[in-house]
């Protein structure tokens, strides 16, 4: 679709000229209006299936991309049912909810993730072949490659660059006493220790590199519109820039690996695995540009808000805090101290402590991903007619289905926004979809979880953490994760920081 040699063009093309702007966003509007018109004149013909929501494809689109959560709660709302259709221009979009269609959705197998993704989310970077519109050979083998970057030996190789990384990145921070904003600090924090994971050593290492990429994937996620995801032959100024962005990313990670391949020099790390293996230079691109976003995105979120909640709830931060203590007294076999020694005294737990010895980790990371992982999952039917208990899904209809039904569901979870670790189970076939359910699960969950603990279990035993309004005053209430936010689920700015008190290991 889009061949890397036109972004040239594309990039002399989007000088931001007055002029310019006019002429690519007038036509954009009209075509949009004309495709309104028509997908509202299809939506009327067609009665058959769930009730289509009573509203104007201009009360659809833009609240569905920039407000996800209330746009879904009010259809349900204003259907009055479980099951509902819109449209998206062209596309019919079936909402799906309740215990049966959860059961059905993350069984079915003609729901292609994939498809639904490139359709209804867009929030990747656009390289056709590489990030997008990959065969299903290819999505296969980067996941293999995946898989064999979560080996436990490579993993348990992996924990001691972790380790540097994040001392080094906290020390950044300033001296004990400091106060971040956990919604900025931390993700940039997971960023970092992603780019180690699954990417090189030379680029975990150029702290400005790393920097440079997270500002571009960050500028990919702004120009994610409407228009970029609905319309992405149409040359909106939010394509440009997001094609602008994906090829910056793409000659940074191209450049990593040239350079390695003509320095012959091996090393330890996840690009060394891709590249000994043989693959394709589009599979090593695809696996790193593709993951990088993906992985830090959902790891950033995540910790963010695990930092924020023991920052603010003494009880669950002290059982945190004791359970690393105990990492580090039964499983470190070495004794130095000081906070500079504290990465290299971990670096000796070996990786299963930190997999099968952290049962409050583990507790609280499963109740962040509950109530601060505002994700809506996406499939397009590529089989042939189906049905999510009951709702006929013809084939190639989009079907999605949001987290909320299950995680924020009060009978499930009685007061929902309330952070509690110590919950229990419910007697529910599908009560927790936190890594997915059914045939897609998270690919990358082993280390997900592992960077966040070792994230965690350095910032407990360095620091005592509290949470400070913008005056550095304590603050009484966590904030509650805004659902509309549906990449960071950030709070309002301003709302919350957190202290690093001083506090002896
Ligand atoms: C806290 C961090 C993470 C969370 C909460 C998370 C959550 C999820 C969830 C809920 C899904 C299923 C989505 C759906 O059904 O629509 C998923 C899929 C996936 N995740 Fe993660 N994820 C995290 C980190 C990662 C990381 C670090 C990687 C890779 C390095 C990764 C790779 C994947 C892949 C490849 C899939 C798609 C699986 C498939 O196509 O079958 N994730 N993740």
């Amino acid at each position: 679709m889009y061949s890397l040699g036109v972004l040239t063009l594309v990039q002399s093309l989007a000088a931001h000229d007055a002029a310019l702007k006019l002429i690519i966003v007038l036509p954009s509007v009209i075509i949009l209006a004309l495709l309104s018109c028509w997908a509202n004149a299809r939506q009327e013909q067609d009665d058959d299936g769930p009730p289509f929501l009573p509203l104007s494809i201009w009360e659809t689109v833009w609240p569905f991309f920039t407000a996800r959560h209330d746009f879904l709660a009010r259809g349900f709302e204003l259907t009055r049912q479980p099951f509902f259709r819109f449209k998206l221009l062209q596309n019919t979009v079936v909402v799906v909810s309740q215990e049966y269609a959860r059961a059905d959705f993350f069984a079915c197998k003609g729901l292609d993730i994939h498809e639904g993704f490139k359709v209804l989310s867009g929030a990747i970077p656009m390289l056709p072949g590489v990030t997008s519109d990959l065969q299903a050979r290819r999505i296969s083998l980067i996941h293999r490659r995946l898989a064999a970057a979560q080996s436990s030996d490579h993993l348990q190789r992996l924990i001691p660059y972790i380790l540097q990384d994040i001392c080094r990145v906290t020390r950044s921070w300033g001296s004990a006493g400091s106060v971040i904003d956990p919604f900025a600090h931390i993700p940039a924090l997971l960023f970092q220790t992603t780019v180690r994971s699954l990417s090189s050593h030379e680029l975990a290492d150029d702290p400005v590199t790393v920097e440079r990429l997270r500002k571009l994937y960050d500028a990919l996620d702004d120009s994610t519109t409407p228009f970029s995801v609905l319309l992405p032959w149409l040359p909106s100024l939010s394509m440009l820039a997001k094609l602008r962005s994906s090829k910056k990313v793409y000659d940074i990670i191209d450049g990593a690996i040239r350079a390695r391949v003509a320095s012959g020099i091996s090393r330890d790390d996840t690009l060394q695995m891709l590249v000994d293996h043989g693959d394709e230079k589009m599979v090593i691109v695809g696996f790193i540009m593709g993951l990088l976003v993906a992985g830090a995105r959902s790891t950033g979120t995540t910790a963010s808000w695990i930092v924020t909640y023991l920052a603010g709830l003494p009880e669950w931060r002290l059982r945190a805090q004791d359970e690393a203590h105990a990492l580090l007294a039964v499983h470190a076999t070495t004794t130095a101290t000081g906070t500079q020694n504290l990465a290299e005294q971990l670096a000796t737990v070996p990786l299963e402590a930190f997999e099968q010895c952290t049962p409050v980790m583990d507790a609280v990371i499963r109740e962040a991903l509950r109530v601060a992982q505002p994700h809506t999952a996406m499939r397009r039917n590529v089989g042939p007619e189906t049905y999510v208990a009951g709702v006929r899904i013809p084939s190639g209809a989009y079907v999605v289905y949001p987290f909320s039904d299950v995680h924020l569901n009060p009978q499930l979870y009685p007061d929902p926004w309330r952070f509690d670790p110590g919950r229990s189970k419910s007697d529910a076939q599908v009560d927790y979809i936190g890594w997915g359910g059914g045939k897609t699960v998270c690919l990358g969950q082993r280390l997900a979880k592992l960077q966040m603990k070792v994230m965690l279990t350095i910032l407990l035993l360095s620091f005592d953490l509290s949470l400070v309004d913008q005056a550095q005053g304590p603050l009484r209430n966590v904030p509650q994760p805004n659902w509309n936010d549906h990449l960071t689920c950030k709070p309002p700015p301003g709302s919350c920081y957190v202290r690093l008190g001083y506090h002896k290991y």
